[in-house]
């Protein structure tokens, strides 16, 4: 998968050296391109704002340096193949869930827009589907200063879900989200720590009564820290 990053902070995503995703882009399953959207100005000042049009407070993205990012990172239709998938981080946007990273994890070109201030120039949005899916994309209810660290969180949703990027696709399965429960408790040794002790059915080896502990507690988990999870069955 190739995904390109445009922000005016680029060295946010220095943090996708490290870890899994990291190795990802080591080994090439991960091609992974930061751009500082200044690159695409043109004045002295590298100027990537102005004041609103209609007034009010702070200031708007302006929309020439995000059309040229656009015409280099997803060009024009018949030129790129497939075309890409444009992601806007926004808290106007659509929630950002499991369901989202699974689907955005089988595409094979996405690009980040990282917007600050008070937004991009709407006609952005409108640019961007002449050269892709564009897709407003929110982290949850809330505001962040700007999409850099909506757009680090949705990355490694995305990434560890393309094959060969978690070492055992196997401990995707049983993960909180995957099956719209949480995830039930895990333990390790010792088996008694500071008084407390392990839950006797693990210790078991009774592998049909632990499966059905470990569904128990994530309908239990479920129920009292996440009901909207089940009303939506
Ligand atoms: N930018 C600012 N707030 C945001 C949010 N909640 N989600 C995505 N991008 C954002």
């Amino acid at each position: 998968m190739r995904i390109d990053v445009v922000s005016i902070f680029p060295s946010y995503f220095d943090g996708l050296t490290l870890s899994l995703l990291g190795k990802a882009r080591d080994a090439g399953i991960l091609d992974l391109h930061v751009h500082d959207l200044r690159e695409w100005t043109h004045d002295r000042h590298r100027t990537v704002d102005d004041t609103p049009y209609g007034g009010g407070a702070g200031m708007v993205m302006k929309p020439e340096p995000w059309g040229e990012a656009l015409d280099a990172l997803a060009p024009a239709e018949g030129m790129a193949d497939p075309r890409p998938t444009i992601i806007f981080p926004s808290p106007a946007g659509e929630l950002f869930t499991q369901r989202t990273a699974r689907e955005l994890a089988t595409r094979e070109h996405l690009v980040f827009g990282c917007g600050r201030y008070e937004g991009i120039d709407e006609r952005v949005f409108d640019y961007a589907a002449t050269r892709g899916e564009v897709r407003l994309i929110s982290l949850g209810d809330y505001v962040l200063n700007g999409g850099e660290v909506a757009v680090m969180a949705m990355i490694e949703a995305i990434g560890r879900l393309i094959p060969g990027v978690v070492g055992n696709p196997e401990s995707l399965v049983e993960e909180s989200h995957e099956d719209g429960l949480l995830e039930y408790p895990s333990y390790t040794k010792p088996s008694v720590w500071r008084d407390r002790p392990v839950p006797e059915v693990l210790l078991s080896g009774n592998h049909g009564a632990i499966a059905a502990w470990r569904r128990e507690q994530q309908l239990e988990r479920t129920r009292a820290r996440r009901p909207d999870l089940l009303a939506g069955e």
